[in-house]
């Protein structure tokens, strides 16, 4: 082989690496824009290189038809934060989970340009959190209602799982007043969703929440102060937006006001802990106490948000089948919202069965039980559950 020199040799060398380098770019790109690893199938029995050793096939993940909901289902998240967090919280959200929304927004009072932040026209402090609430809405509507199709708020101690959050809302259109979280059950008949774990707005839900419940204080609180996430609540309530079910078809949530670890292991679980006395479906613990395809945790320190990323993205058991999952998610078990909140029981115990999908007016008394939504007239309220469930019935045909 005298005509192989050692110019166009090197010459070769390089294009190749060039070819590579290209290729490699061309993936980090895509990674970078879905999120999502690419599937990679790699014959090694084609690859001259490295001979007739193995057979192998690399199979990661997820395969490019389920990893294209990036464009279908696009995804406004933004960050509720403070400048004390800038630096530290919401930095990690920056450079974990938010990278992977269409569009990834920091909500604060004051300007910085290295995050970047939105400097909202609101003072600093905890009972200050809806008056940012309103404002940031507000100013996603005003600038991005055309980027995206479902608007996520989260906190910058939130963890999403933004790929799932996509999966999860597929079947849903946006242009209905949906919205979607970790459902309580207090304070607001139909529920409300916690704003640890973060809640997502349809389009037409942020639509009603600018157009019609800013202005009118009927509606909507209409100065800054008050609990977020219950204000939130009643406003969407009296907006006539739906507060779905985001549990799975196994009854298991998506979205969780705490870091996993309180879910796996809940402890005893009574009426006197505001938690149990709150959440409005059936808790679920162990393996079972979450999805397959869970969205949010709450609670989770920088550190551990980037080791959540590692363990999602990065660490990967050798031989890992493809994901399994249909491509449409199993509809939850209170698609049509008719089911009765769920009371936690009088005698202190460690187990919960799952009995969601199956609690009858008889197991529980709702009269009992204060600081919750009277059901005052099952009749008529499952009446208008009705008209909700017609709504969704072409939606899962
Ligand atoms: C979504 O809802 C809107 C408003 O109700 C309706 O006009 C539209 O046809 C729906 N789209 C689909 C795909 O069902
Ligand atoms: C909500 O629904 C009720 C009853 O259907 C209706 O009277 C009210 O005007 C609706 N409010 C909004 C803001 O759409
Ligand atoms: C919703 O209601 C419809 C009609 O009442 C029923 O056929 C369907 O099974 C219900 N779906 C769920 C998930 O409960
Ligand atoms: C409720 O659950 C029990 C046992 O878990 C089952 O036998 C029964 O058929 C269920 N009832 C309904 C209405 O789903
Ligand atoms: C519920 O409790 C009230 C008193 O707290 C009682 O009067 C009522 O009979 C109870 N209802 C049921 C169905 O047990
Ligand atoms: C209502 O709840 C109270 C406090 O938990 C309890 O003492 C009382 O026995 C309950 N009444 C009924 C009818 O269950
Ligand atoms: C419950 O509502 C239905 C339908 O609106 C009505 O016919 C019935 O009288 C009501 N029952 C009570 C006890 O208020
Ligand atoms: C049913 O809807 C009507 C009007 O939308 C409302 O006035 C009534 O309170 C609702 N009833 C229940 C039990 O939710």
């Amino acid at each position: 082989m005298r005509w192989l020199s050692r110019r166009n040799g090197t010459l070769i060398i390089s294009i190749v690496f060039g070819c590579c380098i290209i290729f490699l770019m061309n993936q980090s790109i895509h990674q970078l824009l879905t999120g999502n690893t690419v599937v990679t199938h790699v014959d090694y029995e084609t690859s001259s290189k490295i001979g007739k050793a193995h057979s192998n096939r690399v199979n990661i993940v997820q395969d490019e038809e389920k990893a294209d909901l990036y464009g279908k289902v696009r995804v406004l998240c933004w960050i509720l934060t403070s400048p004390d967090n800038h630096k530290t919280k919401a930095l990690a959200v920056k450079e974990t989970w938010g990278k992977r929304c269409n569009v990834l927004l920091f909500m604060s009072s004051d300007a910085d340009p290295v995050l970047p932040s939105v400097k909202l026209p609101v003072r600093e402090g905890r009972n200050q959190l809806w008056g940012k609430t309103r404002e940031a809405f507000r100013h996603i509507w005003n600038h991005y209602r055309d980027e995206a199709d479902w608007f996520l708020k989260a906190d910058d101690d939130t963890y999403v799982v933004v790929e799932n959050l996509r999966y999860f809302l597929s079947p849903y259109n946006t242009s209905k007043a949906l919205w979607f979280g970790h459902k309580y059950k207090a304070i607001v008949k139909s529920g409300y969703f916690s704003g640890g774990a973060g809640y997502v707005l349809s389009k037409e839900a942020t639509r009603r929440f600018v157009e019609e419940g800013y202005f009118n204080a009927l509606a909507c609180r209409h100065d800054h102060e008050g609990a977020e996430d219950a204000e939130m609540g009643k406003c969407m309530q009296n907006l006539n937006v739906s507060a779905m079910d985001t549990r799975d078809s196994r009854g298991r949530g998506r979205f969780f006001p705490f870091v996993p670890e309180q879910h796996y292991f809940a402890g005893k679980i009574t009426p006197s802990y505001w938690y149990w006395n709150n959440i409005y479906y059936a808790p679920t613990q162990g393996r079972e106490c979450c999805s397959d395809s869970a969205i949010s945790f709450h609670y989770v320190n920088p550190q551990q948000m980037y080791i959540y990323d590692y363990f999602l993205y990065q660490l990967r058991p050798f031989g890992m089948q493809a994901d399994q999952r249909p491509s449409t998610p199993e509809p939850p078990p209170d698609l049509n919202l008719t089911a009765f909140p769920w009371f936690a029981p009088k005698e202190e115990t460690t187990t919960i069965t799952l009995s969601a999908t199956n609690t009858t007016m008889a197991d529980i008394n709702v009269s009992n039980v204060s600081d919750v939504p009277s059901v005052s007239n099952v009749t008529e309220a499952t009446d208008n559950k009705t008209k909700v469930v017609n709504k969704w019935k072409a939606v899962f045909g």
